[in-house]
């Protein structure tokens, strides 16, 4: 079976059906286990409100969308690019989101993402550098840094993704030289 590419598409028109996709695509991610916001089982209708909230910030130019699409145009992965408000940080941007649908992930997929991002934060003018956080234990460091990410700070037990599980939160950063 040829599997079909995914094409990478930089804020596409946002229709109900295509945020319905993005939700989809996110609860598909968090019930594999993966770690964008949530816990498992979650629900579509669950993310809408924080996915409304990066939408929201694209839409008044705030953030960018970095969508895969595959060749039926269904989201297979996502992240979102935030330029920053605070004055004095506007040289560099924050990733949310990472995700890739568990049925493509491991197949360098997500590296491809993690291009497109920074392909997008490139073109964006005076940006110097990525900076994203990660939640522990799921050996997503090492994911980074093989994407050109380096460790600058950790948070320990900040997240508790239950009553007595509690992870830090990582820091990762990317100068763009
Ligand atoms: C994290 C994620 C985006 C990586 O995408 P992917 O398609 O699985 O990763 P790739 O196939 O591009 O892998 C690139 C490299 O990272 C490594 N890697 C990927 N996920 C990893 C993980 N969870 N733990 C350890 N290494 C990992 C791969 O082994 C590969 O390294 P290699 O080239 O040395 O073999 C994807 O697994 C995902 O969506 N996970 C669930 C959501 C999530 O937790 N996102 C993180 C938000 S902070």
């Amino acid at each position: 079976m040829t599997r079909m590419s995914i094409q990478y598409i930089v804020d596409p028109e946002v229709t109900p059906g295509l945020t319905d996709g993005l939700l989809r695509l996110w609860a598909d991610v968090t019930n594999a286990g993966g770690a964008v916001g949530y816990v498992p089982p979650v629900a579509p209708e669950e993310i809408r409100e924080v996915c409304d909230g990066h939408l929201a910030q694209v839409a008044a130019g705030e953030a960018r969308l970095v969508l895969g699409v595959d060749d039926a145009g269904t989201p297979a992965a996502l992240a979102f690019v935030h330029r920053n408000s605070h004055r004095l940080m506007r040289h560099w941007v924050g990733l949310y989101r990472v995700m890739v649908h568990p049925s493509r992930q491991g197949t360098g997929e997500g590296r491809r993402l993690m291009a497109a991002c920074e392909e997008t934060a490139r073109a964006s003018d005076g940006i110097r550098a990525i900076r994203l956080t990660c939640r522990g234990g799921l050996g997503l460091e090492r994911f980074y840094e093989s994407c050109g990410y380096k460790e600058v700070g950790r948070t320990p037990e900040a997240i508790r993704v239950a009553e007595d599980d509690f992870r830090d939160d990582v820091l990762f950063w990317r100068p763009l030289t």
